[in-house]
């Protein structure tokens, strides 16, 4: 039978697309998401409209206000409810490091809140891999100490970690984390740097590249997160934290270059130092998500690359 899963953050990059995934396995699927204007609304609109086409509904509301997100949950006859709603983005933390601490850390506290007072719900939640801060041993794996963060958006990714855990030990609640690696692919989050290269290239315009180049990141593409979420929605929820990654880190300047292929355009680079509250690089250890999951990514840099610029040319140049 299919489960009623209620998602929040759905007109978002992962949210929009776990969505759809769910549904097509022949689940009711209940959306919530306030559109707010951290990038591009009109892209939230967008999804939220793709997503209509198939039935699917998101509710605007906001995870602060806990009287509509609990009416919303209770309602929907929710038994499983994914929550990626949050403010995202590790630079942006360094300009508006309140708006972090209200979405990711109060807001959190409402979905824990309605999940004590409904113990059936299942919930599963986004971590990052920026929980693992200023960790030098690679690869990153889950028991790699996680207490030297290197932003606030990690700093709130981890307490919330530790908020499911403890809700987990006083009251009981069924639930997962999942670390997400650098997800991209279409519709994807116009303030990651592969999709902001991608309209500065285009556009001729400058691309800002931080520690030289210097960088590594273990790129996942979304079709990849999504099948290790959908596993995870059926864990029986005993507080585990998962990396979900490639396992196959990248050199910025590959990923740049494969992006130039694609658009059969050379970048306009410059080369900066780097950045604060960036890290140089990121590689999931998924031992653990193999096992419990099944989790197999399997979706090249090169192939995940080549789907975004398709889908970026077909969304915006058309
Ligand atoms: N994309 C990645 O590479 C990545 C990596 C690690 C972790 N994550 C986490 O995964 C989750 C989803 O990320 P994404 O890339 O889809 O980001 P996204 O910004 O595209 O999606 C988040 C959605 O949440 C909504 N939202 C934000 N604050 C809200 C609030 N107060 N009330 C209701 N809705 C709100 C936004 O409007 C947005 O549509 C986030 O928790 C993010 O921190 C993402």
């Amino acid at each position: 039978m299919g489960k009623n899963i209620f998602i929040t953050g759905a007109a978002g990059f992962i949210g929009f697309h776990l969505a759809k995934r769910l549904k097509e396995l022949g689940n009711h699927v209940l959306g919530y998401d306030n559109f707010n204007s951290y990038y591009d609304q009109k892209l939230k609109r967008d999804r939220a409209k793709e997503l209509a086409k198939g039935g699917i509904h998101i509710i605007e509301g906001d995870i602060l206000d806990e009287g509509n997100l609990k009416e919303a949950i209770i309602n929907n006859n929710t038994t499983h409810l994914v929550h990626l709603a949050a403010q995202a983005g590790v630079r942006y933390s360094l300009q508006e490091p309140r708006s972090y601490l209200k979405a990711n850390i109060d807001g959190f506290l409402n979905i824990l809140e309605i999940c004590r007072e409904r113990p059936g719900i299942k919930l599963t939640y986004a971590s990052s891999s920026s929980v693992y801060g200023l960790n030098k041993k690679i690869p990153f794996a889950t028991d790699d100490r996680t207490d030297q963060q290197a932003s606030l958006y990690g700093v709130t990714k981890k307490a919330n970690e530790l908020m499911a855990q403890t809700y987990h030990h006083l009251f009981g609640i069924p639930v997962t984390g999942l670390r997400f690696f650098t997800v991209y692919g279409p519709w994807g989050r116009p303030d990651m740097a592969y999709f902001s290269f991608t309209k500065a290239i285009l556009e001729g315009k400058t691309i800002e590249i931080f520690n030289h180049g210097n960088m590594k990141r273990d790129f996942t593409y979304i079709d990849d997160i999504v099948d290790g979420i959908v596993a995870a929605i059926d864990k029986e929820g005993k507080c585990e934290v998962y990396n979900l990654g490639h396992h196959h880190p990248e050199d910025l300047p590959h990923m740049i270059a494969l992006l130039e292929k694609e658009l059969g355009k050379k970048a306009n680079k410059i080369l900066l130092p780097m950045q604060p509250g960036d890290v140089p690089s990121t590689y999931a250890d998924i031992t653990s998500s193999i096992q419990d999951l099944n989790f197999n990514p399997r979706t090249s840099l090169t192939e995940g690359i080549a789907q975004f610029v398709v889908w970026y040319k077909g969304y915006y140049l058309r």
